[in-house]
């Protein structure tokens, strides 16, 4: 097991230098003739190398066997982990599910995955596992993940490092990075993001100045910490889709020391700086943008991961909830704690709802009857909540497993049948 409790430095993707043991890290070349203590250097690129310096991202890893040792792959098993989602045709249908319910049988976090939904930029999974990964260590191939647990604590267990993270945390493991998922409360279950395309980045504040959203001090790199361990192991990796498996003698989280700017992080949603209206009317909800996958079109992410945490409604003579809307985005939502204030039920911790391009939806019946009379004077103050959005320009299409699925809700669509017709020409 590796030695150390999750330690971590601050900053969001900046030039991290950590050691293991003193002088690990050699000084002056990445590549010496002979690196400290006998290891190897190894490069690990997230980016192309000629990608311009702001958005070039690559570490230096010093370890005890280069990545290269261990025996070929073959084909594992399928899981109900996807990466195509043309199996069904996507409906324009508003969706919303409950939980997905936790395993009975032994389920690690890759085994306890299923796949939702999906387009080009982005798999959108759920998972729910009771079991740690002791011998199976885990990468992907096909993009970086975007981890948001809902129940339970998990350790991740990198080649970079350990971290930690709770319920309204989330952590990045990037592309390729290895590592084991440990479940410290038993049971555990969340939301995943698999980003196949650009890294996740902060975004620009533009007006909003210097600070704001997610500040980069809050996000948490762990620091190095490796285990020199031998065995029998598996490395499973997740490959164009497929799945395969690797048997490998030793523990590959054996790197003592590393530099660069390509590593695991993690942030507490808690420590969200939320902007909104102080007059009239809110703004649009990409002001609650913590972290986006841009495109190469200015101004259009392939994936915008939004939160609506607790906050202070204080806008005059406005609805305050989300207004009705139909957009060109689409939507998949996850609920991590309390309740969310566009629906008075059935929008649950740990259920999903799905409103794809141009499907209208808003708050429901309801919400808009005691929103419509509430008295704007006070201000209203949100609190016990964090719900958040995976958000794309492409359509969300979900898989067949979604669409059959007993925890799809087939009666969502009347939460706007109560909706009555209060229109009157004669009483403005
Ligand atoms: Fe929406």
């Amino acid at each position: 097991m590796i030695q150390n409790m999750p330690q971590y430095q601050s900053g969001f993707a900046n030039e991290f230098a950590t050691e293991g043991l003193p002088g690990a890290l050699p000084e002056g070349r990445n590549s010496p003739q002979r690196a400290p203590y006998g290891l190897y250097a190894e490069q690990i690129s997230g980016t192309a190398f000629t990608a311009p310096r702001h958005t070039n991202r690559r570490s230096w890893l010093y370890r005890i066997r280069p990545a290269a040792v261990h025996e070929p792959f073959v084909r594992a098993a399928d899981r109900r982990w996807l990466s195509h989602f043309d199996e069904v045709p996507t409906p324009p249908n508003q969706l919303r599910w409950d939980p997905l319910p936790l395993p009975d049988e032994e389920t690690d976090f890759v085994d306890g995955m299923v796949t939702m939904a999906g387009n080009a930029g982005c798999g959108i999974h759920l998972y729910a596992a009771n079991r740690s990964m002791e011998r199976r260590f885990f990468y992907n191939a096909d993009g970086e993940l975007l981890i948001v647990p809902q129940q339970g604590r998990l350790v991740l267990a990198t080649e970079l490092g350990v971290l930690e993270i709770e319920p309204q945390e989330i952590a990045v493991v990037p592309r390729g990075v290895r590592f084991q998922v440990r479940l410290p409360d038993g049971a555990a279950r969340g939301y995943v993001c698999e980003n196949f395309g650009a890294l996740f980045r902060l975004p620009d504040l533009g007006v909003i100045g210097a600070n704001g959203l997610a500040n980069p001090r809050d996000f948490r790199t762990p620091v190095a910490a490796y285990e020199d361990r031998e065995g029998d192991f598996e490395l499973l990796a997740k490959f164009q889709g497929n799945f395969w498996s690797a048997r490998i003698r030793h523990s590959p989280l054996d790197v003592v020391a590393w530099h660069g700017n390509y590593a695991p992080y993690k942030y507490d949603l808690r420590c969200f700086n939320t902007i909104g209206s102080i007059s009239y009317d809110h703004p649009d909800p990409s002001i609650f943008l913590v972290l986006q996958a841009p495109s190469d079109t200015p101004g259009v992410d392939t994936i915008d991961f939004v939160i609506f945490p607790p906050r202070v409604l204080a806008m005059q003579d406005t609805f305050r909830p989300p207004w009705f809307h139909r957009n060109f985005a689409s939507e998949f939502m996850g609920l991590i704690h309390g309740a969310y204030d566009a629906k008075a039920e059935g929008f649950v911790p740990g259920g999903a709802s799905l409103h794809n391009c141009m499907s209208g939806h808003g708050p429901d019946a309801d919400t808009f009857e005691k929103a419509s009379r509430a008295d704007t004077r006070q201000p209203h103050y949100i609190t016990d909540t964090m719900a958040f959005m995976f958000e794309t320009p492409a359509v969300i299409q979900p898989t067949r497993y979604a669409l059959e699925t007993a925890q799809l809700q087939p009666e969502y669509y009347r939460c706007w049948q109560g909706l009555q017709k209060n229109f009157d020409p004669t009483r403005r």
